[in-house]
């Protein structure tokens, strides 16, 4: 399966990418491919709101930044991981630009052989997860119609221990297609 891992942490080696890291050394231990993308190492802005994607150029964005290399990643996946540390009891806001800009690619129909979603959270604190859960839910379970593949959260000291990175290896190695 092709997945694309959006990785909403600023910090390259933070807790959210040791997860994310686990997870792609299972997925591939089974033939999976796996893009991440740092997204806070992009240069990618909120979406403009011009409806040029819709009336003018059959689903293209107006703006030409970074955004051009996940929509050409969006066209083939059929897996995608919302993977982010939270901030104020949401994803961070370079995660929240790249999704406003699925507007282009992926409204009114979802991109063509994306299948199933799954969530990779980290936090400070316990029980943070409502907000992104939200988004979670209601961008990409009931507005998408993916299928849930699952939601993996770590807080305190679940951050980087090895119960957890065994727990995502685990994921991305028995993962179906
Ligand atoms: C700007 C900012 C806001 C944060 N807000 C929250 C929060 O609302 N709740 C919480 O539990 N942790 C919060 N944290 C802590 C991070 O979620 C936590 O340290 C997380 O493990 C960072 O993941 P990373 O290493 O992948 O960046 C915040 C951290 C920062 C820098």
């Amino acid at each position: 399966m092709k997945i694309l891992v959006l990785n909403g942490s600023p910090r390259p080696e933070g807790n959210t990418k040791r997860m994310i890291n686990a997870f792609r050394e299972g997925a591939e231990s089974s033939g999976h491919k796996v893009d991440i993308i740092d997204v806070c190492k992009k240069r990618i802005s909120g979406c403009l709101a011009c409806e040029y994607c819709h009336t003018k150029s059959g689903g293209e964005c107006v703006q030409k930044d970074d955004m051009r290399e996940i929509y050409t990643l969006l066209r083939d996946a059929e897996m995608l991981i919302i993977a982010s540390p939270i901030y104020y009891h949401g994803i961070t806001g370079q995660l929240k630009c790249v999704i406003d800009r699925f507007y282009a690619a992926a409204y009114p129909q979802k991109p063509p052989h994306l299948k199933k979603v799954a969530m990779i959270l980290s936090s400070g604190d316990a029980d943070m997860y409502d907000g992104a859960m939200f988004s979670f839910q209601g961008d990409f379970l009931d507005y998408l119609g993916l299928e849930n593949a699952g939601v993996f959260t770590a807080h305190g000291a679940e951050n980087g221990s090895g119960k957890k990175t065994d727990e995502l290896y685990h994921f991305g190695k028995t993962l179906a297609d």
